[in-house]
């Protein structure tokens, strides 16, 4: 009985995002033009409260669904929107954040920039980012199920994946398009939670 009862605390206590080992670090973090673009607001806190730096990349149509302004006061960090914000410096700063990167995390990612990123285009900062950083690429899709499931998205996830790029979600749940199925984004908290993953296993091979 007594066993039981722990069993049912421990499944019902929340998962705990610690910080595992090392200073904080710095995370490029990718948002586009999803309906969950709004979560990344949580997901920036979450990963400055983690103590890490984030330094926020938006596409064009990410700013439709969460402003600059939301993610550069969380974040702490101007929020990059596009190539021609980087006046002021003689060193391009999307080169500037892509060799500084300890983690690019694209969330949420729709089925557009995996499929510049898969083809290696850079007619944006954050395309350009993923092509010019060495750090691991850590990518949450969101979309419509049916575009998850395209023959062109599958094979652009593996081409992506082949290249070691790594994907969290997405998952099956009520979608925003009005269908029900696979698309939804991963759970802020559990993206949290593998970018830190991601960042102490970096320090483990680098040590
Ligand atoms: C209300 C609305 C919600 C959208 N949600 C998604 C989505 O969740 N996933 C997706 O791949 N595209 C979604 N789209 C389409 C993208 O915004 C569109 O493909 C856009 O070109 C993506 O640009 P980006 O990848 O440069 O941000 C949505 C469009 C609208 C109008």
């Amino acid at each position: 009985m007594k066993r039981n009862s722990a069993k049912r605390i421990e499944r019902s206590v929340p998962r705990k995002v610690v910080r595992m080992r090392g200073a904080g670090k710095t995370i490029v973090l990718g948002v586009t033009g999803s309906i969950a673009a709004y979560k990344s607001a949580e997901l920036a806190s979450l990963l400055v409260k983690q103590g890490h730096q984030v330094f926020p990349v938006m596409t064009h149509d990410a700013t439709e669904f969460i402003t600059p302004l939301t993610l550069q006061t969380l974040s702490k960090n101007p929020a990059m929107t596009s190539f021609f914000d980087e006046k002021e410096n003689w060193r391009p700063g999307h080169i500037e954040l892509a060799d500084r990167a300890n983690l690019l995390l694209i969330a949420p990612a729709t089925a557009n920039i995996l499929a510049e990123l898969a083809h290696g285009l850079a007619n944006h900062p954050l395309a350009a980012i993923a092509l010019a950083t060495r750090a691991p690429i850590l990518i949450a899709p969101a979309m419509n199920g049916k575009m998850w499931s395209h023959p062109a998205t599958i094979e652009n996830v593996e081409t992506l994946k082949a290249r070691g790029v790594e994907f969290i979600g997405p998952e099956e749940g009520m979608l925003a398009c009005g269908y029900e199925g696979i698309g939804r984004l991963w759970k802020v908290n559990d993206i949290a939670f593998r970018a830190e993953f991601l960042l102490a296993r970096q320090d483990n091979l680098i040590a």
